[in-house]
């Protein structure tokens, strides 16, 4: 079963997108309205609006009130969207070492153009007043909180996080929620309750090196599923999967995947949980990008629509608030006790005066206007790396248009090696990601990431000018 020619409005939505591709339909253009589209295409309004709302959360149109739809300007790029891998059909063992500590070291050297890790810029984040909640819990509390606290992690914080759930569309209690060392913690803890050395577990290709470094510590096997630049996996690819060998888990992105910022449709992520809850494969999801998003709504993550019943949720505020406190939180549902014995096992528990503390901002109730600012912030930035790609990398180059989250993937012609970009880069003070990174049989040689995630500068456009006349270069040898 292919699920993504099943939807009339994802037919829909995908004409307009190759009109767009074409130059039919012009940056800026208003498109026909929601009675109009559906009279021509003999189908109901609700379909046709459906698409255009598809669109319009993947970043592609922008609605104005009143007006109606029209074509996103950062679509005024005539560069084409990376293809979908066609990865190997076989689960292999994954070789990633070394990759993520370079990339953490080179985050940290303060004299590169920072185009490699996706963290947001110091800058970004509301660290006066984090400073003064830590200040505060330590003054009023320093001692009672220099003590061992609870292993799930300080009540305050996970009655917070619980209040929030409220947004993805799925209701937790305070118990539910198991604090954990930052998204990578949960993921650890999650892959060890679900999986044992030697199992196999389904990923999206491209993805996250971090969760690659983590599979292969564990000594799992990744079976990388085609992943496409916007819509996200294949769910009809993981169905021949599970229905050929056996698969420990499934982890995936609850959307805006790093790095190619894909996101599934609703319909898909339903098609796709049955798919797992026929099979008996539970869902481990990395939602750390879902506040992120530059459309109308938070898009809703898999917990969110089949109610916890297969899937463990994983998140963080590493990407948004504060990536050096490690924070972040796991609601594992049925696994919740097999989560808790291994949370005591490997850290007993996390330190209080930065759970406190980020409690305490929470509950000042100024997160969402912050989520806000950074959410526009981020959109820019990407719109202005997408021009500054445009004008200067080789005019194959295909780039993603993520929909949120701030990095972006480029995809050069085969011959293109972006390890050999990466080396020359650093000798020019410019740090990016190289595209083996994010695979477990080191493909994507030809492709790189580049974060968005710094505030827009000169040093910034021109270091991806820079990186565009390397490539260019290269490949006029
Ligand atoms: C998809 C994804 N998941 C998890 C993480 C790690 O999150 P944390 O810093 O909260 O451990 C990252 C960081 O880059 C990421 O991109």
């Amino acid at each position: 079963m292919d699920t993504h020619t099943s939807y009339r409005y994802e037919q829909l939505a995908d004409l307009i997108v190759g009109m767009i591709d074409k130059g039919a339909l012009a940056p800026g253009a208003r498109l026909p309205s929601v009675r109009a589209v559906s009279e021509q295409h003999s189908i109901s309004i609700s379909t046709a609006l459906q698409a255009y709302r598809l669109l319009e959360d993947r970043g592609v149109l922008v609605a104005r009130p009143q007006s109606g739809f029209y074509v996103a300007a950062a679509r005024r790029g005539a560069l084409a969207l990376p293809s979908t891998a066609r990865p190997r059909t076989k689960a292999s063992t994954v070789s990633i070492s070394g990759a993520v500590a370079a990339l953490l070291e080179h985050a940290s050297n303060s004299k590169l153009v920072p185009l490699g890790c996706a963290v947001p810029d110091a800058a970004l984040l509301q660290s006066k007043r984090l400073d003064l909640a830590l200040a505060r819990a330590a003054r009023q509390h320093g001692t009672r909180y220099n003590a061992y606290c609870p292993a799930q992690g300080e009540p305050g914080l996970r009655r917070e996080i619980a209040k929030r759930a409220m947004r993805i569309g799925h209701a937790l209690s305070p118990d539910d929620v198991l604090i954990t060392a930052g998204c990578t913690e949960a993921l650890t803890l999650a892959l060890t309750a679900v999986a044992q050395r030697g199992d196999t577990i389904a990923i999206e290709s491209p993805t996250y090196v971090g969760l690659l470094h983590t599979l292969e510590v564990l000594g799992l096997k990744a079976f990388e599923l085609p992943t496409n630049p916007t819509r996200g996996i294949e769910v009809g690819a993981l169905e021949r999967l599970l229905e050929t060998e056996p698969v420990a888990a499934c982890v995936l992105s609850s959307c805006f995947n790093n790095p190619l910022g894909s996101a599934m449709a609703e319909a898909d992520k339903r098609a796709l949980l049955a798919v797992l809850a026929r099979h008996a494969v539970p869902l481990i999801e990395d939602d750390v990008y879902g506040d992120i998003y530059f459309g109308r709504e938070r898009p809703k993550p898999f917990i969110a629509l089949d109610g916890g019943a297969n899937t463990i949720y994983c998140s963080s505020f590493s990407k948004s608030l504060a990536p050096g406190y490690r924070i972040g939180w796991i609601a594992a549902g049925a696994y919740a006790q097999q989560v808790m014995e291994r949370k005591l096992a490997f850290s007993l528990c996390g330190p209080a005066l930065p759970q406190v503390a980020l409690a305490d901002f929470l509950a000042s109730g100024t997160y969402d206007t912050h989520l806000r600012s950074i959410r526009r912030i981020f959109e820019d930035n990407l719109a202005r790396m997408t021009c500054a790609i445009e004008a200067s990398f080789p005019p194959e180059t295909k780039v993603s248009r993520p929909a949120g989250g701030f990095v972006l993937w480029l995809e050069l012609p085969r011959r293109f090696d972006s390890r050999e970009l990466f080396d020359q880069a650093l000798e020019h003070g410019i740090c990016f990601a190289p595209g083996d990174v994010f695979s477990a049989g080191r493909r994507f040689r030809n492709c790189l990431r580049l974060s968005a995630g710094h505030l827009w500068s000169k040093q910034v456009e021109d270091g991806i000018r820079q990186l565009g006349r390397l490539a260019k270069e290269m490949l006029a040898r």
